[in-house]
């Protein structure tokens, strides 16, 4: 069970550059098996970029907390096509409230036969907005140094970039809410 009620006002469809319709939608509990096929397909690299650690596949206990989401708290808005009569996630972005109650932390992944069409940006827009709309007031990512796709991403929407005090391989990026 969610700790909060299921923000179904939230799915919304994104249109790929080729037309394909693609459903954007609050993660449920449902949604562990193709979160779990999603991360699993990623290349080792997406992988590292977005979990920072050399991991295979999500561990039962990460599944369950990021499938299992307080919306209150946290949100995580997942891409979603039809392949064949069945769901396919295509990325996931999401961020979580931090202990001060107006920040929040952000990660993101799209899969790489969707990068570069727009929907890293298009889910960034989503969850500012979401940020906003919840009072949240300043919005951090961590992203590694090389990864010169994120941080362009990060850089036309507005965010600082910083090289993080005590990592040299990361950057600290930060965006004021207005
Ligand atoms: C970073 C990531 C989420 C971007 O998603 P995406 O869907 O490819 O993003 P978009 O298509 O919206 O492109 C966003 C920006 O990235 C850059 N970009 C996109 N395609 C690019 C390409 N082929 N080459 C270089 N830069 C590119 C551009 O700056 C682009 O902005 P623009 O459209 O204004 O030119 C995606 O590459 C990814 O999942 N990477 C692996 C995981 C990761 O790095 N997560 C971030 C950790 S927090």
């Amino acid at each position: 069970m969610s700790k909060s009620l299921y923000p179904a006002h939230l799915v919304s469809q994104w249109r790929a550059p080729d037309g394909t319709l693609v459903a954007i939608r609050p993660i449920r509990p449902e949604d562990a098996e193709i979160e779990r096929a999603f991360v699993a397909a990623l290349s080792p690299e997406a992988r590292y970029m977005r979990f920072m650690m050399a991991l295979k596949e999500l561990r039962p206990q990460m599944l369950e907390r990021f499938t299992h989401i307080d919306y209150e708290r946290e949100m995580a808005l997942i891409a979603v096509v039809k392949r064949h009569e069945r769901e396919l996630q295509i990325g996931v972005a999401r961020y979580v409230m931090q202990a001060d109650n107006e920040s929040c932390e952000f990660a993101i992944v799209v899969a790489a036969d969707w990068q570069g069409l727009g929907l890293g940006r298009h889910f960034m827009l989503l969850l500012i907005d979401l940020a906003r709309e919840r009072g949240l007031r300043i919005m951090t990512g961590q992203i590694l140094a090389a990864n010169k796709r994120m941080l362009a991403l990060a850089r036309v929407l507005g965010f600082s970039i910083e090289d993080a005090p005590d990592d040299f391989a990361m950057k600290n990026v930060r965006l004021e809410i207005r």
